[in-house]
């Protein structure tokens, strides 16, 4: 018998009881022994509730079990996670999670410490939801040096996003009618603003390329300020507009951002519509490689996790190894990346197409009869920097988005 302690019966703790209890004896086929929720912990009491029976209100009799060979971290945020996860790592167990705030914040120092008690630290569930991801990068690509990770890796933008170019909606429309549907938190900055998608990059990167990556230096930018006006050019040139991921290495080292950008069907990111995320794998060797599914939701992240249990409960009092060291990979000037860029602009095109010229080259540009009084243009590739320089000359802009076709 291996016992596991799930720590938070949220919205994934729940998921994964649910899981190991749907999927037992899958689960014990694949594990060769029976995996039994020995413990949830839990601040609340759930009457009637199946867990009823194993909820515990106090993490030390968790700790103080040494028949507990595995504790799923599902509580999110820093604190008590960080604290609960090094004690469980430190008393032998190993430890799986889908928290990416504490992986990305942590995760060097937490697989040090599990490497140190000679237990796992797992983190499938952290990126992608139940897109089978980071064990591909460490199991399966390790021939290949890996130059680019993209993709969309927030299912919340990605539903929005996708609701604003069916039903020409705005915004904060779309993001009404996600939380009335259960796929926005009440608070949805760290989803909105770009922060969950940012961290999402760094621990993917970080694995990638074998070297830290902070998330707090990765330029991001959230869709907040995507319109339904964006959506109109957009679907006037073949795009869509999507929240972007993205680290590249280049000659001169490597870079990231998060940002909207606008993608056509040559991308297999146009594809990828509603919660649904996919992330895209570049390898010397390898060349291109995509992973697509289900990038959020209790039941897809609680099978991630589970996965992770099963991981791990076969390979009780070991490390399975996840090369990410601690060493920091410096990420090169923002300023210095090349984009394509989408511009709106106030005016018509005829009375400023000599001023764009002059700024810009000879940019293609895009009036609709519907959007009076502006219109817009694409650039050429040029850099970050350049293009700021240049657009500080254009008087009454109203928006730009990236583009990441040629
Ligand atoms: N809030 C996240 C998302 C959940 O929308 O993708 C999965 O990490």
């Amino acid at each position: 018998m291996v016992n596991a302690a799930v720590l938070g019966y949220g919205t994934v703790g729940s998921g994964v009881v649910e899981v190991l209890r749907t999927n037992r004896d899958i689960i014990r086929r694949n594990v060769g022994d029976e995996v039994r929720v020995k413990y949830v912990l839990d601040l609340r009491d759930f009457p009637g509730d199946p867990v009823e029976d194993v909820l515990v209100h106090d993490f030390d009799v968790i700790i103080n079990d040494p028949e507990v060979d595995i504790v799923v971290e599902t509580m999110g945020g820093l604190k008590p996670a960080f604290e609960f996860t090094k004690k469980a790592l430190k008393a032998g167990k190993s430890v799986c999670t889908s928290n990416k705030e504490l992986v990305a914040a942590h995760g060097t120092e937490l697989l040090q410490t599990a490497k140190a008690n000679q237990v796992s630290y797992l983190f499938e569930a952290s990126c992608g939801g139940g897109i089978p991801i980071i064990r591909p990068l460490i199991s399966s690509l390790t021939a290949d040096e890996i130059d680019g990770v993209s993709g969309i890796l927030n299912g919340t933008t990605n539903y929005i996003l996708t609701k604003m170019d069916t039903d020409g909606s705005e915004f904060s429309d779309a993001l009404a009618e996600a939380q009335k549907n259960g796929f926005a938190e009440r608070n949805p900055s760290a989803d909105i603003e770009g922060g969950d998608a940012c961290r999402k990059i760094a621990i993917l990167s970080s694995i990638a390329y074998g070297r830290h990556i902070s998330w707090d230096k990765i330029y991001t930018e959230g869709i907040s300020g995507i319109s339904a006006a964006d959506f109109k050019y957009a679907q006037e040139i073949g795009a869509k507009i999507r929240l972007v991921a993205t680290s590249v290495k280049k000659p001169e080292g490597y870079y990231a951002m998060v940002a909207p950008g606008m993608v056509n069907e040559s991308d297999p990111l146009y594809g990828v519509n509603g919660v649904f995320n996919a992330v895209k794998v570049h390898g010397n060797m390898l060349g291109d490689a995509m992973f697509y599914g289900s990038g959020a939701g209790k039941l897809p992240t609680a099978s991630a996790v589970a996965g992770d249990v099963v991981d791990e409960a076969r390979h009780l009092h070991e490390t399975i190894t996840t090369y990410w060291s601690d060493e920091e990979l410096p990420l090169q000037p923002v300023g210095n990346m090349e984009n394509r860029f989408f511009v709106r602009v106030q005016g018509s095109a005829s009375d400023r197409a000599e001023e764009i010229r002059k700024i810009f080259g000879n940019a293609e540009t895009i009036s609709l009869p519907s959007l009076p009084g502006e219109f817009a243009f694409i650039t050429d590739r040029m850099k970050e920097s350049e293009f700021a320089d240049r657009s500080g000359k254009l008087g009454g802009m109203i928006s730009r988005i990236r583009v990441l076709f040629a």
